[in-house]
């Protein structure tokens, strides 16, 4: 059976290919969830919402509790203007379907996630890369408006960045928000920042379509819970592609998504224990970056993430090499564009001695392979 055209060409991504090549005995750093345990308390919300929470449909655009509880300092209306999503994968799907036709652009970070790229050519549009420029990766609102043509429909910013872990300042998100085609914003990493919370897009414009989602902040991953935020003109195609794809989240994890945004002071401590999680590990990760590798690397604003430049023109190889011949995974960069060739992704949500242990065994495979 010959498969349809819109999958020619694609893969699963680079990221789940590596990591396929692990083992029992690997050190994995090519992880892209946070290596944080439920607490009691959360376990509680779970309990709760399993007893008391509805196992029915809820309305396509998610509960309409939940929702007002996602609006609340907001600009946006939770009747009309947020939908929960299963997952922010499946909020980027829906819009990608809701306004991306074939022959549209859609201009993507180079380097940036995987998905963007892939979201545009699955809906028959051609993504035009936008580039961050080592070694700060600190992307300007030219690089971004210098690619945009009469047949630019939709810009993509993420940040915190993955798998840059860098932050886009404010005036250029301004600037890319104020630049005529729409905007999705992906902030799924917003909760996750070192020195200072990143500014979101929130409000910027009338044009700005922001994606988040509970899988990072709250080590919900497998729960499939995110939601999309848009001005009600806007949401109406976003909700009907979503009902197609997914009716509503999941509405277990709807519920206990309610339970968490209902509990402000447990939330809002909940987060900084996640900060300070972190914190340290980003530390560990950039002492052995620097100790081993031999090599420095700006720290991350936000996310969990270090992107480390490695001595070799092919980062895939290597990374397939460090996976087999020295039991760790990291990410090779040019899985995130071609800017990220000469790079690999190195997971910091990982404990402190598995970072160590991880970067060091790195560090001896790339000097035993300079001998
Ligand atoms: C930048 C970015 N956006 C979206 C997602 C998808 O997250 P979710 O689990 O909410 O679908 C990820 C997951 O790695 C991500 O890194």
């Amino acid at each position: 059976m010959k498969k349809a055209q819109r999958l020619e060409g694609i893969e699963m991504s680079l990221i789940r290919q590596i990591n396929a090549l692990a083992t029992p005995l690997s050190t994995n750093l090519g992880i892209g969830e946070p290596n944080i345990e439920p607490d009691e308390t959360l376990r509680d919300f779970a309990r709760r919402a399993a007893a008391t929470g509805s196992w029915h449909y809820t309305p396509n655009a998610g509960s309409p509790a939940l929702r007002k509880l996602l609006a609340a300092g907001t600009p946006f209306d939770p009747k009309s203007e947020i939908c929960v999503t299963a997952g922010t994968q499946e909020g980027l799907f829906a819009i990608f379907q809701a306004f991306v036709d074939p022959g549209d652009e859609v201009l993507v970070p180079n380097p940036g996630f995987v998905s963007y790229a892939t979201l545009a050519r699955l809906a028959g549009a051609t993504p035009v890369a936008y580039d961050l420029e080592p070694p700060e990766w600190r992307l300007t609102a030219d690089a971004v408006l210098s690619k945009i043509t009469p047949r630019t429909k939709l810009i993509v910013v993420n940040s915190p960045s993955n798998p840059l872990g860098a932050v886009v300042g404010e005036e250029t998100l301004k600037a890319i928000a104020d630049a005529g085609p729409l905007v999705v914003a992906d902030e799924i990493y917003r909760e996750i920042w070192y020195d200072a919370p990143p500014p979101t897009m929130r409000g910027m414009s009338d044009n700005v379509i922001v994606v988040d989602g509970m899988s990072k902040s709250h080590s919900m991953t497998g729960l499939r819970l995110g939601w999309v935020m848009a001005r009600e003109a806007l949401m109406k195609p976003i909700v009907t592609a979503h009902q197609y794809v997914a009716t509503c989240a999941s509405s277990f994890s709807q519920s206990l998504a309610e339970l968490i945004l209902a509990d402000a002071a447990w939330n809002a401590g909940w987060l900084e224990r996640v900060r300070a999680q972190f914190r340290d590990q980003r530390e560990a990760a950039l002492y052995s970056i620097e100790r081993e590798l031999e090599a420095k690397v700006p720290p991350p604003a936000g996310a969990f993430y270090a992107f480390a430049p490695v001595p070799t023109c092919d980062t895939l190889f290597l990374a397939k090499a460090l996976a087999t011949d020295a039991a760790v995974l990291v990410i090779p960069g040019v899985a995130f564009g071609a800017l990220g060739e000469g790079f690999v992704r190195i997971s910091f949500a990982a404990s402190v001695e598995q970072i160590g242990t991880g970067i060091e065994r790195m560090g001896r495979y790339l000097r035993a392979l300079g001998r």
